[in-house]
């Protein structure tokens, strides 16, 4: 029989199946055992556990990357082996934490791998390439002939995830993919990756170890340990009835307990933003921006008071050697009172569209509240919060 083509991209994926998959190693390690595990078109479904648990091991025999020992996985009702594994992996978009753009590639030609690979023309490709930095508010124009070290990390990343969309593959694999980011970044990518796949319709399998990634992300979580699926569920549903002991706990804090809702901003704020001084120069922001990849961060005197902040971009722009961050740092930073009420302040997060509000009192930083600190909240405030 010959090899069928994996239509993807042409065809629309309908539906993912892991039946009875296991994979054993010669040494004898059983990295998945018997995964029964059913993903619908347009679904985004994470993959959770305690490192070793066999995710990756699960999400490569998806694009068969590793081959199965046991069971088999179907896409579209046929089994994956029955694909030829180079249009497969064509067909299906992959990311991975360590990001792997080439670095002797522009951003555009690294974007543009998979479309080339398929014969688009020069004009397609980079009408897609514009298109897709556009998605993620990244100016084509400024982006598009420069190099992955020229970019911070969280723009990196963003370029990762552009190049899994860009030939437009129904079904995604991601694994890990913001695992080194700071937390503003990478709450501002699963934003962005969440509002992408509402309104491109993807159909994603993540995986991640973070429990709060998973609940702001997928309509559906599967919990693993040692090779083997302890519950797949939705969110709400794995909050309320963890299926043993172990999920409960992996759930930790956020399992259902007392309500408990927290009041004001000082209950929910991050205390430890990253910081720069006022007299530290563009190219420290610069070098800090990198090496903890974020693309911004908050100025402060020393006496710990706000001064504004700066984003990799706008230093880009008035990239301004010598200068100080006090003298080039933008002030129209939002801000809140630690004793403020909680509500309101994510009312006004999420219709101003604000990634973050700087928590000042009299004057001085005292924390960062996130969309993050909201969907923990949140969720403490419909579920409680066992602490
Ligand atoms: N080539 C291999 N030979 C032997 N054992 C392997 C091999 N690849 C993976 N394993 C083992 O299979 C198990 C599952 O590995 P896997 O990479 O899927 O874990 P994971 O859940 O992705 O972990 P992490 O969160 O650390 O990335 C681990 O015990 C790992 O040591
Ligand atoms: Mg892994």
């Amino acid at each position: 029989m010959s090899e069928a083509t994996f239509r993807g991209y042409e065809r629309g994926f309908q539906v993912l199946e892991f039946q009875q998959v296991s994979k054993s190693y010669r040494d004898g390690t059983i990295a998945v055992r018997d995964l029964n595990l059913r993903v619908e078109r347009g679904e985004f479904v994470v993959l959770i556990g305690p490192s070793g648990c066999g995710k990756t091991t699960s999400l490569r025999m998806v694009n068969r990357m590793v081959e199965p020992t046991g069971g088999s996985l179907l896409l579209e009702g046929r089994d994956v082996t029955s694909y030829d594994p180079v249009q497969l992996r064509r067909g299906i978009g992959y990311v991975v934490q360590q990001i792997g753009l080439f670095p002797h590639m522009t951003i555009a030609e690294n974007i543009e791998v998979v479309p080339r690979l398929q014969g688009w023309s020069p004009q397609r490709r980079s009408e897609r390439t514009a298109e897709l930095l556009q998605l993620v508010g990244m100016d084509p124009g400024t982006y598009r002939d420069r190099f992955p070290h020229e970019l911070s990390g969280g723009q990196q990343q963003r370029i990762g995830v552009l190049r899994a969309l860009a030939a437009d593959p129904d079904l995604i694999l991601m694994d890990e993919p913001f695992g080194a980011l700071d937390p503003i970044t990478r709450e501002q990518l699963q934003d962005e990756l969440k509002r992408l796949q509402e309104t491109v319709h993807k159909t994603i399998v993540f995986v991640t170890h973070d429990m709060d990634e998973a609940l702001r992300l997928a309509n559906r979580i599967a919990v693993l340990r040692q090779g083997q699926l302890l519950q797949y569920d939705t969110p709400a549903e794995i909050l309320r009835n963890p299926a043993d002991d172990f999920v409960a706990q992996f759930v930790g804090r956020h399992r259902l307990a007392e309500m408990q809702v927290p009041h004001i901003v000082r209950d929910i704020m991050n205390t430890r933003p990253v910081t720069l001084g006022v007299g530290a120069s563009t190219e420290e922001a610069f070098a800090l921006m990198q090496s903890r990849q974020v693309d911004t961060m908050l100025v402060i005197d020393e006496q710990g008071s706000l001064h504004g902040y700066v984003s990799a971009l706008h230093l880009a722009h008035k990239r301004a050697v010598g200068r100080t961050l006090g003298e080039v740092c933008e002030q129209d930073v939002a801000v809140v009172g630690p004793d403020e009420d909680a509500s309101t302040a994510f009312n006004r997060m999420d219709q101003e569209h604000l990634q973050y509000l700087a928590v000042v009192d009299e004057g001085q930083l005292k924390g960062i509240v996130t969309r993050r600190s909201m969907v923990r909240a949140l969720a403490a405030a419909i579920w409680g919060d066992a602490q």
